[in-house]
């Protein structure tokens, strides 16, 4: 309009001005907005919540960033890089699921209820066949059914990768940059042993490899998605932000087994953590310190928690519906021992399991496993329960599972949530007072 105008030189002058100035006071206008909005996400953290995301502040820095630093950023995100967290709760244990609220909302995840199957809902009818009748307790059957109905979901939906944890899930508060650290490291892992797409055999698939081989004989050769004509120092494995842990290449990723099992724990690549409490750790031989153990995994015992892609559920859902004959742990145990589940996992885990102190009353409820189901008696009021003092000091009633010795956790977030919360209070403060009767 301006180049076209019959106007003297003086009004496209005065005009050009006008709009220099509108745009001045544009850009300081966006400024200020994002200064105020930033400013109010601050002062009303709570009301914007976990999910309250710096977002106007990453639009402006997206610019210069890598994909190493969005993948990064997004392996610390609320649910941890993968699609949802699951979490599979029984009905009954509310204080299971007040642990895991209070967890989550001191570390900034966002976790989904996924409710566990109950015994009566469990009709041998409606389970698979086994070649062991009889070895499966009803409580295993329940927490097998509990899982096989997410990598059936899984498996319909064909979704991206989802991190699966049981109710008595515990982890370091500091989980969020954990990941961080850990998906930079796991990228370096995968290029280090030259992984490949693991075979993919959905409809329509890119990964899917040829019918006449066997899928586990190709998955440790180089694949589709391998490119041989690449210059062998470059990572030929790259950053990918929209699934940072680059879930083709895995069928499950364990964050927080209780047991590894040896075989191909020399596949690994160890890297400094400092949320890692030097515990002097014994992995195979070796002294960790302030170190974690990325491995391709033997076989895992416990499902604590573990990422699971689609190839790994239906791979899991296939065994089971084929032959029933294992709690949910052993099939995954037993099918990464055959090497037909591509598995890998992390030590110490970044996520394990927590128990009650068994001197508050807990144990003589039977609050300490879900496993073997049935009704429960409260705790006898006779119960000697030395623990306590502890607890008035400590601020916790929660400790990591005894028998699991390579947990190592800096700041176990139960441990530290009463002090988050409460600060320096002292719960006897707060207990009834005999003598004021009140
Ligand atoms: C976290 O990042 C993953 C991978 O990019 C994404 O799928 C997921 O939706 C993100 N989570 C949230 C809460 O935005
Ligand atoms: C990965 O590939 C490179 C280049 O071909 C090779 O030198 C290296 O030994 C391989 N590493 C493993 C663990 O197979
Ligand atoms: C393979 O790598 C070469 C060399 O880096 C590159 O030119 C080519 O585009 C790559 N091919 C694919 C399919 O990524
Ligand atoms: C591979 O990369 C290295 C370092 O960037 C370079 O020196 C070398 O010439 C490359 N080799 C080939 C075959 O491209
Ligand atoms: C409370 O008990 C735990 C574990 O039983 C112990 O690690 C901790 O040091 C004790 N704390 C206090 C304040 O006594």
């Amino acid at each position: 309009m301006a180049n076209q105008g019959p106007s003297p030189g003086s009004i496209l002058a005065q005009w050009r001005s006008y709009r220099q100035m509108h745009r001045a006071l544009l850009v300081v206008f966006v400024i200020c907005t994002i200064f105020v909005l930033d400013r109010y996400r601050v002062t009303l953290g709570g009301t914007f919540g976990v999910s309250g995301e710096p977002r106007v502040v990453e639009v402006l820095e997206v610019v210069d960033r890598t994909p190493e630093d969005l993948s990064i950023e997004k392996a610390a995100n609320s649910t941890l890089g993968f699609h949802a967290i699951y979490y599979v709760n029984m009905k009954a244990r509310f204080d299971r699921e007040d642990a895991m609220a209070l967890q989550a909302y001191l570390s900034g995840l966002e976790i989904q209820d996924y409710p566990a199957v109950e015994a009566d809902q469990i009709d041998p009818v409606g389970m698979p066949p086994t070649h062991r009748p009889g070895v499966l307790k009803t409580g295993e059957r329940g927490c097998w059914r509990a899982h096989a109905n997410i990598w059936s979901e899984m498996v319909r939906k064909k979704l991206p990768p989802v991190l699966i944890m049981e109710s008595d899930a515990t982890w370091d508060i500091n989980v969020r940059p954990i990941m961080g650290d850990l998906n930079k490291n796991f990228i370096k892992f995968l290029n280090h042993i030259n992984s490949t797409a693991v075979h993919d055999p959905s409809y329509g698939s890119k990964n899917k490899l040829d019918n006449k081989h066997t899928p586990r004989t190709d998955i440790n050769t180089p694949a589709t998605s391998f490119n041989s004509s690449a210059n062998a120092t470059e990572p030929s494995i790259v950053y990918n932000p929209d699934d940072p842990w680059l879930s083709e290449h895995w069928d499950l990723f364990s964050l927080g087994q209780c047991f590894e099992h040896h075989q191909d724990n020399h596949i690994k690549l160890v890297y400094k953590d400092k949320h890692v409490p030097d515990r002097q750790i014994n992995y195979f031989g070796r002294t960790l310190g302030q170190e974690r153990v990325i491995r391709k995994s033997g076989g895992i015992t416990c499902t604590t928690a573990y990422a699971i892609s689609h190839t790994g559920a239906a791979k899991l859902l296939m065994r089971s519906a084929l032959d029933l004959d294992n709690p949910v742990d052993l099939l995954i145990r037993r099918l990464t021992l055959s090497r037909d589940l591509v598995a890998y996992s992390v030590m110490p885990p970044v996520i394990a399991q927590w128990e009650y102190r068994n001197d508050v009353g807990m144990g003589e409820r039977g609050a300490q496993s879900d496993i073997n189901g049935g009704k429960h008696k409260d705790t006898p009021e006779d119960t000697k329960m030395p623990g306590w003092a502890n607890v008035s000091e400590s601020g916790s009633v929660w400790v990591t599972k005894a028998h699991h010795r390579d947990v190592a956790f800096d700041k176990m977030t139960l441990d530290v949530a009463w002090k988050e919360i409460l600060g320096d209070a002292v719960l006897q403060k707060s207990w009834f007072n005999p003598e004021t009767n009140d």
